[in-house]
């Protein structure tokens, strides 16, 4: 699908000349609903259009960020030939935290996809195709990193044995279903269709509360949430990709919180953006 972005230029006095080549774009770009009939231009307007390339909907790109982990997890999981010594294809773990990450990581994803098709309500159109390739090339090449060392058959278990197992599966369970409380706020701040902006405040569930103190805890939870695969598992890449996560969600909270402290005068100001009262 190529989308065509309208830019539009009141010039009142539209004489350029003919041998112009580089206009002076003090424009503005238009939004997808507004209709020409209500745009604030004399007799005459100009429209400049850009070709931004192929897009995908956002639904799409989510889909795919979403289905390549899960698809590859598994491929380590069930230890397909080619991956670790011929002798251990297809055979599988003693350990039962190696079967316990597998459910928490596909269990992470599913929710993901399911989120994706029921809870999110999307205000993007559409992204440009390249970005894809940029976020799955992540997204797969970490899953594949961490499913090899997780699910390789020399994989020694966490040093505190069965406690340190269970704390980081209940810390993983806590923030996935915060995650969740979260994204059905969202979700409910919006009604279908419409592009209202509004400050996103606690609800009545306690998974929420913490809207008092971040702008952005899903990004909280998903982090905390990794922290909990992390202790599960004991796994050095986890553990990276555990801190590349947190780096890239602070960057986003970071932006998504300026925008709302510069869009809403009455933006809380006990709010931090990821972490409360630090960052
Ligand atoms: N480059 C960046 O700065 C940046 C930042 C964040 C995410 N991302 C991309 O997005 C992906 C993951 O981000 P994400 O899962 O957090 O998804 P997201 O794209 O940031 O958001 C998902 C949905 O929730 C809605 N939403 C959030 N807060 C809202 C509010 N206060 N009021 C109304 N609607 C709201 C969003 O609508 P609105 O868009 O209207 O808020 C959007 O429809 C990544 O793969 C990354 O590529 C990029
Ligand atoms: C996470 O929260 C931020 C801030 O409220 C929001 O911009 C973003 O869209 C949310 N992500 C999802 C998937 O809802
Ligand atoms: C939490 O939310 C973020 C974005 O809002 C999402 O990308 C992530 O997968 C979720 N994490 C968990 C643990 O569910």
């Amino acid at each position: 699908m190529f989308i065509f972005k309208v830019w539009l230029i009141s010039i009142f006095c539209s004489q350029v000349e003919p041998t112009a080549t580089v206009l002076d774009i003090k424009s503005k770009c238009l939004r997808d609903e507004e209709i020409l009939q209500t745009l604030p231009v004399g007799t005459t307007a100009s429209f400049y259009f850009r070709d931004l390339g192929p897009q995908l909907t956002w639904g799409t790109v989510f889909l795919t960020e979403c289905v390549g982990p899960l698809v590859i997890y598994l491929m380590f999981y069930f230890h397909l030939p080619f991956i670790y010594s011929p002798k251990y294809d297809f055979t599988s773990s003693k350990h039962w935290v190696v079967h316990l990450a597998c459910i928490c990581h596909s269990f992470h994803y599913i929710k993901r996809i399911l989120e994706t098709m029921f809870v999110h309500r999307i205000s993007h159109g559409t992204m440009p195709l390249k970005n894809i390739f940029k976020n799955c090339g992540y997204y797969w090449c970490s899953a594949a990193w961490m499913a090899y060392y997780i699910n390789h058959p020399l994989y020694t278990t966490p040093y505190y044995g069965q406690m340190q197992v269970n704390t980081g599966l209940y810390v993983s369970l806590f923030c996935q279903i915060g995650n969740f409380s979260i994204h059905v706020a969202l979700r409910n701040l919006k009604p279908p269709g419409s592009k209202v902006k509004k400050i996103p405040y606690p609800t009545k569930n306690p998974f929420t509360w913490i809207f008092w103190l971040v702008s952005c805890p899903n990004y909280t939870y998903e982090v905390g949430s990794w922290i909990g695969f992390t202790v599960m598992t004991q796994c050095v890449p986890v553990a990276f990709f555990t801190l590349v996560a947190f780096i890239q969600m602070t960057v986003w909270a970071r932006g998504k919180h300026c925008s709302y402290v510069k869009e809403f005068r009455d933006y809380p100001t006990l709010r931090s953006s990821i972490l409360p009262f630090i960052l």
